[in-house]
């Protein structure tokens, strides 16, 4: 990661509030976090948005930061058996909007980061690429391994 400024800054709006923070209490994979996911899945996004031109850093992070920001436990078995792996794309969107006024299109970086679960709805922006990839690659390391990606790389103040 070159500009590390840039992303604390951008990760800090968001992470650092206590709405955010709620996302403590949740589990994602393994033993970690939807925090700490969330985080992970940003830092990746980030480090793969620096190596193109024209993409859109800010909100490639806000997007990523909130793409799992349903709050809810999915592990609950009232949630398991749900449709959580279609819905809560559109949750985490709605309450991205609610909570720190997305732009339409953070909405929509969101709102694709399951494709191709979500078929209907790929990415639409070269940033949803990425957070569909960085979200994959995260998600199979703390399914695999049930443990971080690797030390949190930043830690809010
Ligand atoms: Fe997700
Ligand atoms: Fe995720």
């Amino acid at each position: 990661m070159k500009n590390t400024r840039l992303f604390e800054k951008s990760v800090n709006l968001i992470a650092g509030s206590e709405k955010f923070a709620e996302c403590k209490q949740f589990i994602q994979h393994g033993t970690v976090t939807i925090y700490e996911h969330s985080i992970a899945v940003a830092a990746l996004s980030f480090t793969i948005g620096e190596l193109f031109r024209n993409v859109d850093l800010e909100s490639l992070v806000r997007a990523a930061v909130l793409h799992d920001f349903f709050l809810y436990d999915w592990h609950v078995p009232e949630n398991m058996w749900s449709l959580h792996g279609w819905t809560h794309p559109v949750t985490a969107a709605e309450n991205a909007r609610r909570f720190f006024g997305i732009s339409d299109k953070e909405y929509s970086l969101i709102r694709t980061h399951m494709w191709p679960y979500t078929l209907l709805h790929p990415p639409q922006y070269p940033e949803g690429w990425i957070i569909c990839l960085a979200d994959k690659i995260v998600s199979a390391q703390e399914t695999l391994f049930r443990r971080k990606w690797r030390r949190q790389v930043y830690k809010p103040k």
